[in-house]
């Protein structure tokens, strides 16, 4: 039976003494993990707690600015670092999506490295891993994380030299989610889709460039903002937008167009390892479609998809 109130109580006493006088530096990723392993660890050791956010570029549309205001209305003492350019620039012409997610986490590490060289004797680095990553990640039975090489654990080179701490190692998500609430973690920001390390470079099939970023933010953004105000959101586990790598025909006014496809995903899930497709609204479908057909140019057609997990996975890569 599992009381937030006392994990809390509990998590900050053992951090307290885990930690004491030293410096601990935790990547933030906007994800509800790392939020509330950073809250947990601010409680316990306050400023001696650096936070770095980075932006790989690849975010939600605004989500940079707008989180990293978040973090710092929260009191975290948190340094924004904007590497986007650095990303893209490790990304391009890369289309395998194992490949992505490689540069990827070789850019971050790169990034963070940097950074946390910058704190003064820094001498832990705290993780928001969650008893699920824990279990993916090692085991035979995670099929994903052969499929997929997800780089959240155990992704931070041994020349880092750093001791590790995981306040939310032993938990399962609803009840991250809990401890959030009871440390008052805004319920927007706990009740975030979970959103993959990766970002947006693995729902934009083929290579990567600073314009299809664009129309895929722009893409996301009609699709989730149009979620939430048919209050959808929450009765989705997960959902966003994907850019498919082909070109059809289409037709506006009496020109002949030629342009981009989107596809749009929506699950049901508990821990991502299944996943349904959700049945949204004709309807609700139908709005969207003509939204982002009308307000994002480059695009001419957006399809559903309605594939689960297994066979399908969450994710296009
Ligand atoms: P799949 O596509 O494997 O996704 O069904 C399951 C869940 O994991 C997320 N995902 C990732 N998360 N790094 C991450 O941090 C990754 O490389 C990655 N690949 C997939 C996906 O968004 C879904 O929630």
């Amino acid at each position: 039976n599992f009381t937030p109130t006392a994990f809390v109580e509990e998590m900050v006493a053992e951090l307290k003494e885990k930690v004491g006088n030293d410096k601990v530096v935790l990547g933030l990723s906007g994800g509800v993990d790392s939020t509330v392993a950073a809250v947990l660890l601010h409680q316990a050791i306050g400023k001696n707690l650096y936070c770095i956010f980075v932006n790989n570029g690849l975010l939600r549309k605004n989500e940079f600015q707008s989180v990293l205001d978040q973090y710092e209305g929260m009191g975290l003492n948190v340094k924004g670092v904007d590497a986007s350019q650095r990303f893209y620039t490790a990304l391009a012409g890369v289309t395998d999506p194992e490949l992505k997610r490689k540069a990827i986490g070789n850019a971050f590490i790169e990034v963070f490295d940097a950074e946390s060289h910058l704190i003064e004797d820094v001498t832990w680095l705290a993780q928001g891993t969650i008893y699920p990553d824990v279990i993916e990640s090692v085991s035979v039975k995670g099929p994903s994380a052969t499929i997929k090489s997800h780089h959240n654990v155990g992704g931070l080179p041994d020349y880092m030299k750093l001791k590790i701490v995981e306040p939310l190692r032993m938990l399962f998500k609803d009840e991250v989610r809990r401890v959030g609430a009871s440390l008052g973690i805004d319920p927007e920001l706990l009740g975030r889709h979970p959103f993959p390390g990766p970002g947006l470079s693995i729902r934009i099939l083929g290579d990567i460039t600073l314009e299809k970023v664009q129309i895929l933010q722009d893409v996301d953004k009609v699709f989730i903002d149009g979620l939430k105000s048919w209050g959808l959101y929450d009765k989705v586990w997960q959902a966003g937008a994907i850019l498919l790598p082909v070109n059809s025909v289409g037709v506006m006014g009496d020109e002949r167009t030629y342009e981009k496809v989107v596809a749009l995903r929506a699950v049901e899930s508990t821990d991502g390892m299944t996943a349904d497709w959700v049945h949204l609204p004709y309807d609700f479908l139908m709005k969207v479609s003509n939204d982002i057909i009308n307000k994002v140019k480059g695009v001419n057609r957006v399809v559903y998809d309605i594939s689960s997990k297994p066979p399908a996975t969450i994710e296009w890569e």
